[in-house]
């Protein structure tokens, strides 16, 4: 009987729509949780993570999830998840302590890898760049940001060199919103970069090497409330597209979208409008991007072009396979979702 009924409410949530994608959700069974961190391995393993200190693992595309809540951790928000494969993965969680626990064990065990009980510290992404290098932004101590390295599949974890410490504006911090703030770039003289927000929103390029400055750009996004600015930075090469907005007033469309194809400093504002705030951002192919929100789901096949609206359903993150086509949506009330084309 249970069966048939999550049948029969799947078929009532895909959602129809004009242009060829359909969000199908899979499963909304964790439907007190929020879900923020999303980690999509291959087309059948995938992770999530999410506040009540839960955690989701499922190894068949999601028709079903392994559910977890690590012990000692029940009441934190793991806002972003990177995992390696069905058995490893990295969580970390927001506010204070500032916290990185990993699993090998698919999840039976996890050990604290970074612990900092700095008052104030507040973790908001984390990402990797292969089964090693991996980075950790938080928001601003003592004015400068929060940025920490591992070397070592995440069992380790140093701050980046004084050098490259990026001081923040007043008001100016990062939202934890997708865990896609931060992200590796491939370019010669970038090692990563990562997108603020609030008062100000710049794009911050720490050099490969550390002993150079970071590169600083001004990004022409919205901003100027504590609600406002860049929430995730999609590279492709060169591409980089960062989406953002207003959380509190979503449905605002003025500089939600902006493109720019060659190392941030001219950047080009999305032409169509995407309907309101987005907290993430993928590039799907050389010019093909998803981005989703609270606003809904909006997709385009030419960058700064042809955006098109295809779903209404709120999203807080979405994901592709690292390896393969699988795409996948994670958000409020549990929800979690495919994308059909
Ligand atoms: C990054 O540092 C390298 C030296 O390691 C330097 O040649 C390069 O100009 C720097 N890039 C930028 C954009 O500052
Ligand atoms: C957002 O853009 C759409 C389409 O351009 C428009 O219909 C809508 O009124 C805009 N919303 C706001 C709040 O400006
Ligand atoms: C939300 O944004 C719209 C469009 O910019 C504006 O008209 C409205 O006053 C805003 N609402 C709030 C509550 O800020
Ligand atoms: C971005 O803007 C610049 C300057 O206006 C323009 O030359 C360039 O073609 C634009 N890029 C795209 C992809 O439209």
């Amino acid at each position: 009987m249970k069966r048939y009924a999550i049948i029969f409410i799947f078929t009532l949530l895909v959602s129809q729509s004009a242009v060829g994608q359909q969000i199908s959700i899979i499963d909304s069974s964790q439907h007190h949780v929020s879900f923020r961190g999303l980690s999509v391995v291959s087309n059948t393993v995938l992770w999530v993570s999410g506040n009540k200190g839960t955690v989701g693992k499922s190894v068949d595309g999601g028709n079903h999830f392994n559910w977890m809540n690590p012990k000692g951790f029940e009441t934190r928000d793991f806002r972003s998840v990177n995992a390696f494969d069905g058995k490893t993965a990295i969580i970390m969680a927001v506010d204070s302590p500032g916290v990185i626990l990993k699993t090998i064990d698919s999840g039976v065990t996890w050990k604290v890898v970074y612990q900092n009980n700095l008052h104030g510290i507040f973790l908001d992404a984390m990402a990797f760049k292969n089964k090693l290098n991996g980075v950790c932004v938080g928001d601003p101590i003592d004015d400068h940001f929060w940025l920490i390295e591992t070397n070592d599949g995440g069992d380790s974890w140093h701050q980046v060199s004084a050098k490259q410490t990026v001081e923040a504006k007043k008001g100016e911090a990062c939202f934890a919103s997708s865990g896609t703030n931060i992200q590796f770039i491939d370019h010669p003289d970038f090692k990563y970069g990562f997108v603020s927000g609030g008062m100000d929103a710049r794009l911050f390029l720490i050099n490969a090497s550390a002993t150079k400055p970071a590169v600083i750009r001004s990004l022409p996004l919205m901003k100027g409330l504590a609600t406002t600015g860049a929430n995730s930075l999609a590279v492709n090469g060169k591409d980089f597209v960062v989406v953002g907005g207003d959380f509190k007033n979503y449905t605002r469309n003025d500089s939600t979208i902006i493109y720019n194809s060659g190392g941030g400093a001219n950047w080009n504002l999305s032409v169509q409008k995407p309907l309101g705030y987005k907290s993430c951002v993928i590039w799907l192919n050389n010019k093909g991007l998803i981005a989703t929100g609270l606003s809904g789901s909006d997709i385009t096949t030419n960058t700064i072009y042809d955006w098109k609206h295809f779903s209404d359903i709120p999203f807080n993150v979405v994901q592709k396979a690292k390896i393969g086509s699988a795409i996948f949506l994670a958000g409020g009330n549990g929800k979690i979702a495919r994308i059909v084309f």
